[in-house]
C-alpha cells in the first residue's frame, strides 16, 4: 500500500459525518457569532482540533491562518512546549451578506487541514 502524502495539498476527512480521532485532532474548530454588524469588531476563536493535538517539538501545530472568503486576515505561529494550538482574534468585516470564515492549520507531520464557518454580516 502506498503511503499517504500529507503535504501534497489540503487534507480532508474521508467521511465528514464520521471523523477519525486523527482527523478530530487536526481539523480546526472555529467559534464565532452567527451574525455580526458591518464595521463592528468581534471575536473569532480557532482551536486545533476537537480533540487536542500534541504540542511537542517532534510533533506540533505550527500555525493557524484565518481568512474571510479569499481575504487573508491573520496568521498565528505556535512554539511547541509553550503554547496550545488555539488563538482568539478580533476582526472587523466591512461588507454586507454571508461571509465564509476559513481556518487553515499546518501540522509539522500531518500537513494542512481546514474548516469553514459561515456568518452573516449586516
Ligand atoms: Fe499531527
Amino acid at each position: 500500500m502506498e503511503e499517504k502524502n500529507f503535504f501534497a495539498g489540503m487534507n480532508h476527512p474521508a467521511n465528514a459525518a464520521d471523523l477519525t480521532d486523527a482527523e478530530k485532532k487536526h481539523i480546526p474548530v472555529i467559534s464565532s457569532p452567527g451574525s455580526v454588524k458591518s464595521g463592528e469588531p468581534f471575536e473569532v476563536s480557532v482551536t486545533v482540533g476537537s480533540i487536542p493535538h500534541v504540542m511537542e517539538p517532534a510533533h506540533h501545530i505550527q500555525w493557524v491562518e484565518l481568512y474571510a472568503g479569499e481575504n487573508f486576515l491573520a496568521r498565528v505561529a505556535f512554539t511547541p512546549g509553550f503554547t496550545k494550538a488555539s488563538a482568539t482574534l478580533t476582526i472587523t468585516l466591512e461588507v454586507a451578506g454571508s461571509v465564509t470564515l476559513r481556518a487553515v492549520e499546518r501540522c509539522n507531520i500531518h500537513g494542512l487541514w481546514e474548516n469553514t464557518a459561515d456568518i452573516t454580516v449586516g
